[in-house]
């Protein structure tokens, strides 16, 4: 078994990871006092399972929808309807999910890659009503972030300036590190911190390689994520 990250859950497979983070997320909406709850959500595959969860009446059902707004942690820079595009992604999990009008946030893709990165900064800060981040007051109440099989997180890719960056909120990344091929806009590590509960989901065999990588202790930049985290993984990842 590889070493797992500090605060990790060791779940049986990829449904329980899903179910796991559901549950942690109904906890936190439940313990949220009055007012907007900010969910940044994570692209790929793995939390597909998760989202057409809480889409199901047994979830959605215990869910603030009208206090919820769902924002990206990051987003291939391709149109909304874009199969690779997370915004797509999220919204056919989703379904019809009783998100009210103006409470997604994607992340605009129409525009060149550097003005729609400014454009979403700009939204993240007038959602938050300020320009800087303020330590005792999060952005987000829960981040959801994945592990990429080269060990990046969002769209921060290993050996890209975005990792470095510590003033932006949100930065334009030319060039993906690994597939699919296009540009990204991705929240940086400052941003992505800004929580009060981060929610690492890992699963499969896959990722094996980068958790081995981390647990060596290499900086990787999902060695980088910080905030409360907690990684959910399955045995397959976790080769247990
Ligand atoms: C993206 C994601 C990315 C993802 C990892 C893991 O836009 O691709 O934000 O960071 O979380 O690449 O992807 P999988 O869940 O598909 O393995």
């Amino acid at each position: 078994m590889i070493p797992l990250p500090d605060d990790a859950d060791l779940l049986a497979d990829a449904d329980a990871v899903a179910r796991a983070a559901a549950d942690r997320f109904v906890a936190l909406c439940e313990a949220s006092p009055e007012g907007a709850i900010a969910v940044c959500l994570s692209g790929g595959s793995t939390p597909k399972r998760l989202y057409a969860l809480l889409a199901r009446p047994e979830y959605a059902d215990a869910l603030p929808w009208a206090r919820l707004h769902w924002f990206f942690g990051d987003d291939r820079h391709v149109p909304w309807d874009d199969p690779e595009s997370n915004v797509r992604a999220a919204q056919d999990a989703f379904g019809d999910a009783p998100i009210p009008p103006g409470h997604l946030h994607p992340i605009p893709t129409g525009g060149a890659l550097e003005a729609d990165a400014a454009t979403y900064e700009s939204v993240l800060k007038a959602f938050y009503g300020a320009e800087t981040l303020d330590p005792d007051r999060p952005l987000f109440d829960l981040v959801l972030l994945g592990l990429g099989e080269d060990g990046h997180t969002a769209s921060l890719f290993p050996g890209k300036p975005a990792v470095e960056e510590s003033g932006a909120w949100v930065a334009p990344v030319p060039e993906a590190g690994l597939a699919p091929f296009v540009p990204r806009i991705t929240l940086t590590f400052p941003a992505l911190a800004s929580a009060r509960h981060v929610l690492v989901l890992v699963t499969g065999a896959s990722k094996r390689r980068p958790l081995e990588r981390l647990a060596d202790g290499e900086d990787l930049p999902a060695a980088r994520i910080a905030g409360p985290v907690t990684w959910l993984l399955d045995r397959a990842a976790a080769d247990a």
